[in-house]
């Protein structure tokens, strides 16, 4: 196996951080398997480890705890067997089928509406700011029940966890930052929590609130740890995952112009999206036994770091990986958004996301609405995106001009 100090790509470098996909290329192709001293993980970049690793019963994700629990407590991601299966089954029916379609797609139109209609006669916004990082908030927020006026609250404690959660560094700000949050949260729910308990609704919060599995109800803190979970896989990802979408259609005029004529291809432009930019780079797995993979042998109880982006744009697997095409035939958007997808950026297996659905309905809506009153959607003259993060990545800002509609 490959030791990280044999001229091997740094995944904390700076280098790394500006731009991780030719760091990728040379681990895929020559470190398929390397020891990473300073995050304790053996890295793998290659699609048949990196799917290996997330569809084998045999490796865990019990190496959660150290980056999850500290902000969200005990969630579904770190479980496994029978706890996780009972656990994940309370949530996934709200967010696939009749319940998303009829429940939750009228708060998706009408949050979309109305933060595109704050700045449609605008002709210009930064559309990170301005929209993605404010849409998918407000509606996990609302799904939850969870009162309205504390948008505000919830995306500062949302962004406060995730930067705890990227922390790669171990900056002791964010440290405290996240713990503090953890905190004021729990203040600030399980009040809530005790008053559905009392008097549930049809949302999501009484459903967690209600539900038995063998005749017990979950704990006050397993309902916040729940909570928690689902404001930051919920908000971060497909915020993030939106202004990745509209970027790769801006830097590609003829795949934009494709999509403004046929709303259809927005689902293959963001499966697309998905595949060549995920916004989740890397997850994390620990196996239970020694295990074969490409370069040699991970060992029982090691940490394994799954490069999802590398995986992505393995050429063992996709014709020309590096290029950003909607229409190319060997990814399969029918099963793009389901744990049949052929491409890692929602995972694969038995922890595969539980709301690549509903991150589908938003993005077909905000992406929809945006083009509706945006027909000229270009970037601000002047401005370069710039992509920044090594755990979750997207542009930090995309600032776009249009001729309001
Ligand atoms: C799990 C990505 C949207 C809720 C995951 C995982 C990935 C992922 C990679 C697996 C993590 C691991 O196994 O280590 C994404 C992306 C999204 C997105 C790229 C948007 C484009 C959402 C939304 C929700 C959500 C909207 C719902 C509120 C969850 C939950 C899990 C999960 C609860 C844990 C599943 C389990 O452990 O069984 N997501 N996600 N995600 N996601 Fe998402």
């Amino acid at each position: 196996m490959a030791s990280d100090a044999a001229g091997a790509p740094d995944i904390l470098s700076p280098e790394f951080a500006a731009d991780p996909y030719p760091a990728y290329e040379v681990l895929r192709s020559d470190f398929p398997l390397l020891w990473h001293e300073a995050t304790r993980s053996h890295v793998i970049s290659r699609y048949a480890d990196v799917e290996r690793a997330l569809k084998d019963p045999v490796f865990t994700n019990r190496n959660y705890d150290w980056q999850l629990e500290p902000v969200h407590g005990r969630t579904i991601l770190q479980m496994d067997g029978r706890e996780h299966a009972a656990k994940r089954a309370l949530v996934t029916p709200a967010f696939r089928g009749r319940a998303l379609a009829d429940r939750f797609m009228p708060v998706i139109e009408r949050v979309g509406d109305e933060l595109i209609g704050a700045f449609a006669a605008d002709g210009r916004v930064d559309l990170v700011e301005g929209f993605s990082t404010r849409f998918p908030i407000r509606v996990i927020v609302d799904m939850l029940g969870l009162p309205p006026g504390d948008h505000e609250l919830f995306h500062r404690w949302y962004t406060a966890i995730v930067a705890f959660i990227s922390n790669l560094a171990q900056d002791p700000e964010v440290a405290e930052a996240g713990l503090r949050t953890k905190e004021e949260l729990e203040a600030h729910v399980l009040p809530i929590v005790e008053r559905r308990r009392a008097e549930p609704g049809d949302d999501l919060l009484s459903t967690l609130c209600t539900a038995e599995i063998d005749g017990v109800r979950m704990s006050d803190e397993e309902i916040k740890s729940f909570v928690s979970l689902l404001l930051a896989a919920g908000g971060e990802t497909t915020d993030k995952a939106i202004t990745c979408l509209v970027r790769n259609l801006l830097d590609h005029p003829g795949q934009l112009a494709a999509v403004r004529a046929d709303r259809s291809l927005i689902d293959r432009a963001f499966a697309e999206t998905m595949r060549y930019s995920p916004v989740v780079q890397m997850v994390m797995r620990q196996p239970d036994a020694d295990v074969e993979l490409s370069g040699g042998t991970i060992p029982a109880g090691s940490t394994v770091t799954c490069l999802l982006a590398a995986a992505n744009r393995d050429p063992a697997r996709y014709d020309r990986p590096d290029e950003f095409d909607l229409f190319r035939t060997d990814l399969d958007v029918a099963r793009a958004f389901t744990a049949g997808a052929n491409h890692t950026a929602f995972a694969l297996g038995r922890h595969f996301c539980v709301g690549a659905q509903l991150a589908r309905a938003e993005v077909n809506v905000g992406v929809g609405r945006l083009l509706d009153v945006a027909p000229d959607l270009r970037l601000a003259p002047g401005f370069t995106p710039v992509d920044t993060g090594v755990f979750t990545r997207a542009p930090e800002r995309l600032l776009v001009e249009f001729t309001p509609a």
